[in-house]
């Protein structure tokens, strides 16, 4: 029976294994104690029960996966285990401590991370380091980047470090099929492909809104309705938590050294510290404490004029992105916000980090997108978009639009 483990059995670490268990695989949980360990076992034990109550397991496989549940009580119960995934809390340091005893104690398991913002290549060292300069730990060393809820999301991001051995990567991408997901290959970069193209979709659009283009509320429905995004951008991030979001913007500007078109945006930074987080605190962008939500943001609207070229440039874009085409304002607004996301898409093409389908299949099922952005701006045509982005970075005077190669060439 093919084994693993997994370590911190948290949010993440729960949905790892028991999408791992539900694929047959036995699995063994470690966290900082047995009991922390064992209510996590009882969590999705419970998950388990639900899926057998809708009828999505038979009564077997539920008992089946419910069996294939351990819990280990230190680094030495993991000795067998052919693949180690770490899930504990986002902290170099932690994870490095954690995953070194295991990396002793299992000289032929390959460790993965399910990191969502740290260097696979930095953790591979760091855990080489603790054990003696000089092993192989960096070569069995992968990222295996899951998408919460981890049991219904399909998409896994598969990193590999800068030493990763090829035969590794493989193998893990292997086991996220045979765990029902759909893995996509990615360069060890920050963010990742997801949390990177999905950056400007909510900095662009908090920039707008700051500059009184419109409306919280219009912007998410224009965007729903008009692009086919299943949420609005503020919707999303009320969702997801709004310093969940802040942190993983701070994140990926620091870690490419503060582009401009990254910077994370002062209306987020205000929100997380009054302690408005979005859906989990009733209130973010929006107030939950009616339904339907209503926006708990005003800013004022400002009137603006499209430069003749910048006006030109929006409506080509939109004659061939949308499907109605809706007022010039609107056609402005959508505009810039996927014309944004196709842009740091391409720019992962240029960097060589992931190809074009899997940057596009990342997008799709990591965060419902209704296209893939190289697939969209290849549709839309490569050069219409780098024109929209020039004439936007003629008017920004920061060049944070400045088109990537791939748009150009
Ligand atoms: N929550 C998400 O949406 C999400 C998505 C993708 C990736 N991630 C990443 O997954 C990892 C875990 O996130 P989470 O949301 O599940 O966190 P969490 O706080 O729910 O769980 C972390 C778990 O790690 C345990 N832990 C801490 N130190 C430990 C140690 N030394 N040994 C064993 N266990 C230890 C904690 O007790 C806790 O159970 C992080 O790296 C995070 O960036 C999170």
């Amino acid at each position: 029976m093919p084994n693993a483990a997994v370590v911190g059995a948290g949010t993440m670490g729960a949905g790892i294994a028991q999408t791992a268990a539900q694929s047959g695989w036995d699995v063994v949980l470690l966290d900082v104690s047995t009991d922390v360990t064992q209510k996590a076992v009882e969590r999705i034990l419970a998950a388990l029960d639900r899926l057998a109550e809708k009828g999505k397991l038979s009564p077997a496989q539920r008992q089946a996966a419910g069996r294939r549940l351990r819990v280990a009580s230190g680094p030495a119960d993991l000795r067998d285990c052919e693949l180690v995934i770490e899930a504990v809390v986002e902290d170099l340091r932690i994870k490095a401590d954690t995953l070194a005893p295991i990396a002793a104690a299992g000289p032929r398991a390959i460790l993965a991370s399910n990191t969502s913002s740290l260097s696979i290549t930095r953790i591979a060292r760091e855990v080489q380091a603790r054990l003696g300069g000089s092993g192989d730990i960096p070569r069995r060393t992968v990222g295996m980047h899951f998408f919460n809820p981890v049991p219904l999301l399909p998409l896994v991001e598969v990193i590999s470090g800068a030493e990763s051995d090829p035969a590794v990567v493989q193998r893990v991408q292997q086991v996220a099929q045979e765990w029902g997901k759909t893995p996509v290959r990615a360069r060890d970069v920050p963010g990742f492909i997801v949390n990177r193209v999905a950056r400007g979709f909510y900095l662009e659009s908090l920039r707008m809104l700051d500059e009184g283009v419109a409306g919280l509320d219009e912007i998410d429905r224009t965007v729903r309705g008009l692009l086919g995004f299943r949420m609005g951008p503020f919707e999303l991030m009320d969702m997801i938590g709004i310093d969940v979001n802040f942190a993983v913007s701070c994140s990926v500007w620091e870690q490419l050294g503060r582009p401009a078109r990254l910077t994370p945006h002062a209306l987020q930074q205000q929100l997380v510290e009054q302690g408005r987080l979005g859906r989990k605190t009733r209130r973010g962008f929006y107030s939950y404490e009616s339904e339907p939500p209503l926006p708990a943001l005003t800013t004022p609207r400002r009137s603006f004029e499209l430069p003749p070229k910048l006006y030109e440039a929006v409506r080509r874009f939109s004659e061939a992105a949308l499907a109605e085409p809706g007022s010039i304002t609107e056609q402005y607004l959508v505009s810039r916000v996927l014309v944004t996301v196709m842009n740091e898409a391409a720019r992962l093409l240029d960097e060589g980090v992931a190809d074009g389908a899997d940057i596009d299949t990342a997008m799709k099922l990591g965060t419902n997108y209704p296209r893939g952005p190289i697939e969209w701006a290849e549709r839309i045509g490569r050069h219409t978009c780098a024109a929209l982005l020039r004439a936007m970075n003629e008017r920004s005077g920061d060049g944070r639009f400045e088109p990537a190669e791939w748009l150009v060439r």
